[in-house]
C-alpha cells in the first residue's frame, strides 16, 4: 500500500482485498464452514485484518492527494514568463506627430481645438456663403441647427486669430468628420491645419514653407506642383500635388497614371477672415494650409485602403 503512486492503484488494491470477491471478503465467508468452536477466534482475527487494511488504504489515499496538491502549488521559476504586450502609437498618430514636429522645427506652435464646433467657426467666419455645398447634409454631421462635428480643422484659424495678435505661426492636428465612406474616405479622419500671419507675408513664403515640409516628410527629390483652386477662406487658393512617391512621376495605379498626388489645400488668408477677427488687412497678410493625415500615412507606408487604419487589426498595426 505504501508503494502505490496513484489513487487508482490504491483503489485497485482495495477491491482486490476488500471488494465483493476480495481475499478478506472470501475469508470471512468461509468462517461459516469452520468447526463451531474455531469460528469466534477466526472472525475476530479476520475483522482485525480488515480494519487494518481499511486504515492503510485511507492513509495511502491521503498521502497521494496531499502530494498532488503540493505539486500544483509549487512555482517553477525555470519556466519562461508570459510576456506582456507593449503598447505603441497608432500609425496615424505617428504621422500626425511627424508632420507637427517638422513644422515645429520651422517655428510653428502646436494647438488643438474642439471637435464639436459651432456653425459660426466651422463655416460662417471662414467666409462660407450660406448655400455653400460644404454645408450640405451629405457632408456635415449636424448636432443641432447651429452645432456640427467639425468638417475640417480650419475653424481653429478663427479661434486662434481671435485670441492672439500677429505674428501667428501655428499648426493644429485633430479629428474631423464627414458623412462619407469608401476606399479613400472614412466618416472620421485626421487633418493638420497650418496658419502663418505676419507683416509682408507672400505666396512665396507659402511655397517655401510647404516645399521645406515636403522635402523633410518625403525626400528632397519629391517636387511640388501648385494648382489653382478655390476655398472660401483663401484667395488665391492652390492645391498642392507632390510627384508620385511610388512611380516618381512615371504614372501608376496610386497616382491614377498622372504622375502626381494631391496632398493638401492652401492659399493666402482671405481678407474677410481678418475682418471677422479684427486684424487690419492692410497691415497683415498670411497663408493657410490643410492636409489629410491618413493620406500622407498611406503614401508613407504604401497602404491602399484607408479603412485598414480603423479596423484595429493588431497584425496590421504592429507593422508600423
Ligand atoms: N479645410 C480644407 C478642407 O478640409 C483644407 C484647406 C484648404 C485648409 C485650404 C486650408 C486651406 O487652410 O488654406 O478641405
Amino acid at each position: 500500500m505504501g508503494a502505490a503512486a496513484t489513487v487508482e492503484a490504491v483503489n485497485t488494491l482495495g477491491v482486490q482485498y476488500l471488494g465483493r470477491k476480495g481475499v478478506i471478503t472470501g475469508f470471512l465467508k468461509n468462517i461459516a464452514s469452520l468447526p463451531k468452536e474455531e469460528r469466534p477466534a477466526a472472525g475476530k482475527k479476520a475483522n482485525r485484518v480488515k480494519g487494518a487494511l481499511e486504515q492503510a488504504i485511507e492513509k495511502a489515499r491521503k498521502r497521494i492527494e496531499t502530494a498532488m496538491a503540493d505539486s500544483v502549488d509549487r512555482l517553477d521559476v525555470s519556466l519562461p514568463g508570459s510576456p506582456s504586450l507593449a503598447g505603441a502609437l497608432h500609425p496615424v498618430t505617428q504621422i500626425s506627430q511627424q508632420i507637427c514636429s517638422i513644422f515645429n522645427s520651422l517655428g510653428f506652435d502646436i494647438a488643438e481645438g474642439p471637435e464639436v464646433e459651432t456653425d459660426y467657426y466651422n463655416f460662417e467666419a471662414l467666409n462660407f456663403p450660406k448655400d455653400h455645398p460644404a454645408r450640405d447634409m451629405q457632408d456635415t454631421f449636424f448636432v443641432s441647427e447651429d452645432v456640427v462635428l467639425r468638417t475640417h480643422t480650419s475653424p481653429m484659424q478663427i479661434r486662434i486669430m481671435e485670441k492672439t495678435q500677429p505674428p501667428v505661426r501655428v499648426v493644429v492636428p485633430g479629428k474631423v468628420f464627414r458623412c462619407d465612406s469608401d476606399l479613400t474616405h472614412t466618416p472620421m479622419f485626421h487633418q493638420v491645419e497650418g496658419l502663418l500671419v505676419d507683416r509682408g507675408i507672400s505666396f512665396g513664403d507659402l511655397k517655401g514653407i510647404l516645399t521645406a515640409f515636403v522635402h523633410q516628410m518625403f525626400d528632397d527629390q519629391t517636387s511640388l506642383r501648385f494648382r489653382p483652386s478655390f476655398f472660401p477662406f483663401t484667395e488665391p487658393s492652390a492645391e498642392v500635388d507632390i510627384l508620385c512617391v511610388m512611380c516618381r512621376g512615371k504614372g501608376c495605379r496610386v497616382c491614377s497614371h498622372t504622375g502626381w498626388i494631391e496632398i493638401l489645400g492652401s492659399g493666402m488668408v482671405h481678407p474677410a477672415l481678418y475682418e471677422n477677427v479684427g486684424y487690419d488687412p492692410d497691415l497683415y497678410s498670411g497663408f493657410a494650409f490643410g492636409m489629410g493625415v491618413e493620406r500622407v500615412a498611406m503614401l508613407k507606408f504604401g497602404i491602399d485602403d484607408i479603412r485598414k487604419f480603423f479596423e484595429n487589426d493588431i497584425r496590421f498595426l504592429n507593422q508600423f
